[in-house]
């Protein structure tokens, strides 16, 4: 589903060159839900970005399903660290913005905004103002307007990083129900996360990288069995490669 190849991202800052990613090289398989986790300012959410075909990498080749990603990529669900949404605009009103951006009928993505809105305990909200909710809840909304259009590939730049460890914790399981755990239709996930037991809770594997400029330190999979529920925290086998990707952040400072 994507591939990067050599992948290099050096910003023209005033202050001179910032070479934030080198020679990032690893795919990402359809329907698989990979976690990148690395220190703040190793090139994480300019990763996301050059998948997203947001910005032009500056080095290596970056394909989305089979195309070289050349400028913004079509169908994709971007979530971001705050949930951005317009404070002016009713909850549904937000969710169906995904619609009206692509140029598509609203009218039409009604019925779909409201079940979204019900999958994430939000069906009576719709209504509401963004103020009028939590953190959490504004997020789920968010993540409502990523899902929308029921784009294949969702990108996710530390969604829950925000929200206090229960809210947390919750919105993990509600991603995991959302993405089709035990289905077979499931997204592909890219979820950027600063935090190792997220990322493991989660994903399929573990991108761990190194300080700036962001490289592949190592690639961790996970073989936790699915549906992973909060007993899944409290294994053996859980602690174990919280422990062996925290080691290999470690390693990569040392
Ligand atoms: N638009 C930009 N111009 C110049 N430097 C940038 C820009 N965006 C990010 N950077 C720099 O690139 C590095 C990686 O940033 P970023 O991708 O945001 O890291 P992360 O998401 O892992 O915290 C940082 O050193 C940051 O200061
Ligand atoms: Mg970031």
């Amino acid at each position: 589903m994507i591939v990067l190849d050599g992948v290099g991202m050096t910003y023209r800052a005033d202050s001179g060159p910032v070479e934030a990613l080198r020679d990032i090289t690893f795919r990402v398989e359809g329907g698989e839900l990979v976690a990148v986790v690395g220190p703040s300012g190793c090139g994480k959410s300019t990763l996301l970005r050059i998948i997203a075909g947001l910005r032009p990498a500056t080095a290596g080749r970056i394909s989305v399903d089979g195309r070289v990603v050349s400028g913004p990529i079509p169908f994709v669900g971007m979530v971001f660290q705050a949930p951005v949404l317009l404070r002016w605009r009713r909850i549904i009103e937000n969710v169906l913005l995904a619609a009206e951006l692509a140029g598509l009928k609203r009218a039409e993505y009604r019925a779909r905004a409201d079940a979204l809105l019900r999958l994430v305990g939000l069906a009576d909200f719709g209504e509401k103002l963004p103020r009028e909710l939590s953190g959490g809840m504004q997020q789920r909304a968010a993540l409502c307007r990523a899902l929308l259009l029921d784009p294949p590939l969702l990108l996710m730049d530390e969604p829950f990083g925000a929200l206090d460890a229960m809210t947390r914790d919750e919105l993990n399981l509600e991603l995991l129900r959302v993405w089709g755990e035990g289905n077979r239709q499931r997204k592909t996930i890219v979820f950027v996360t600063h935090s190792i037991p997220e990322a493991v809770f989660l994903a399929d594997r573990v991108v761990v990288m190194t300080p700036r400029p962001g490289r592949v330190a190592s690639v961790v999979p996970v073989p936790l069995p699915r549906p992973r529920t909060i007993a899944t925290r409290a294994s053996a086998d859980f602690g174990a490669l919280t422990l062996q990707i925290h080691d290999a952040l470690a390693r990569t400072v040392a």
